[in-house]
C-alpha cells in the first residue's frame, strides 16, 4: 500500500503517456560489484542480486506492454575479469534461465541471445540456447540477453558475412539487417546504472539516436520505481533525430 512518505511505482503510472512508450529499451546493468563491496560480500553476491533486479524490470515491461528489452549481461571485454567471477557469471546465467523459464512462458516472453559464439564453450552455448529456445513459441514481449556481446565485433562479424554484391548495396538503412538485432527496432532509450557515463561497446550501431538515461542507483537496487522514472524522463525529452522539430 502506498503511504504518504513512500511513493509506489503505481502512483507514477498516471503520469505515463502510453501512446509514447519506448519500443526498445537497452539496459547496461552496472554496479553489482560496488553493491556487494558495500556489504562486504564477494562480487558474485552482487551479480546474484543483479539477476533478481532483472525480474522486476521485466515484470514492469510486461505490464506496460513494451516490445523489447535488451540486458547487457556479459561483454566480450568481461573475459578480462578474474576466472572465478567469469565462471560465477556463466553459472548464474544458466541457473537464472532454468529458474525463470516457467514464469517467462507464463508471461509469454520470448528470450534470445545476442552476441558472438567465439570464445564460448560449445557445450555451454548449446545448453543456454536450448534453454532460451523453450521460450521461442512466445509472442509477447521480447527479451534480448546481450551475452558475450561487443558492439564493434557485431559490426565486424556482420561485414565478414557479406558478399561483394551485398557490400555494394549496403546503405545506412539496410545495414541493420545484418546485425544480431536484425528485424528489431533500434533502442529508443538506453539506461545505465551506477553513474557511469559510457556506452561500453553496447549496441553501437543501433544506439545512434537513442536517448541515454544515467542513474546513480546501483543495478541491484534498480526497481520498478527506478525503471518508471527512467521512462518518464525519456518522455520528457524532445527527439529530433538530427532535424529541428520531429515532435
Ligand atoms: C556490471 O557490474 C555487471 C556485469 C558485468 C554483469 C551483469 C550481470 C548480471 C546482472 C547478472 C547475470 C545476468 C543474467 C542475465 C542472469 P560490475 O561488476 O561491473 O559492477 P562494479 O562496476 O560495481 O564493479
Amino acid at each position: 500500500m502506498a503511504t504518504k512518505n513512500k511513493k509506489e511505482y503505481k502512483d507514477l503510472l498516471p503520469r505515463l503517456d502510453y501512446s509514447r512508450l519506448p519500443k526498445h529499451i537497452g539496459i547496461i546493468m552496472d554496479g553489482n560489484g560496488r553493491w556487494a563491496k558495500k556489504r562486504l560480500r564477494p562480487r558474485i553476491f552482487g551479480h546474484r542480486a543483479g539477476a533478481e533486479a532483472i525480474r522486476a524490470v521485466v515484470e514492469l515491461g510486461v505490464e506496460l506492454k513494451l516490445e523489447l528489452l535488451t540486458f547487457y549481461a556479459f561483454s566480450t571485454e568481461n573475459w578480462n575479469r578474474p576466472e572465478e567471477e567469469i565462471q560465477g557469471l556463466l553459472k548464474l546465467l544458466k541457473e537464472f534461465l532454468i529458474k525463470e523459464i516457467p514464469e517467462l512462458n507464463e508471461q509469454n516472453i520470448k528470450v534470445d541471445f545476442i552476441g558472438t559464439e567465439t570464445g564460448l564453450d560449445p557445450e555451454y552455448l548449446a545448453e543456454i540456447c536450448a534453454l532460451a529456445a523453450q521460450t521461442h513459441q512466445n509472442t509477447g514481449m521480447k527479451v534480448n540477453i546481450a551475452f558475450n556481446y561487443g558492439g564493434r565485433l557485431e559490426i565486424i562479424e556482420a561485414i565478414k558475412r557479406l558478399t561483394s554484391v551485398q557490400i555494394q548495396e549496403l546503405t545506412v538503412d539496410n545495414f541493420g539487417q545484418y546485425l544480431y538485432t536484425a528485424g528489431q527496432p533500434n533502442p529508443d532509450l538506453i539506461i545505465r546504472t551506477s553513474g557511469e557515463y559510457r556506452l561500453s561497446n553496447f549496441l553501437l550501431w543501433q544506439s545512434a539516436y537513442s536517448e541515454i538515461y544515467i542513474t546513480d542507483t546501483l543495478w541491484p537496487d534498480f526497481d520498478k520505481m527506478a525503471f518508471l522514472n527512467a521512462i518518464l524522463d525519456f518522455q520528457g525529452r524532445k527527439r529530433r533525430f538530427g532535424g529541428l522539430n520531429n515532435e
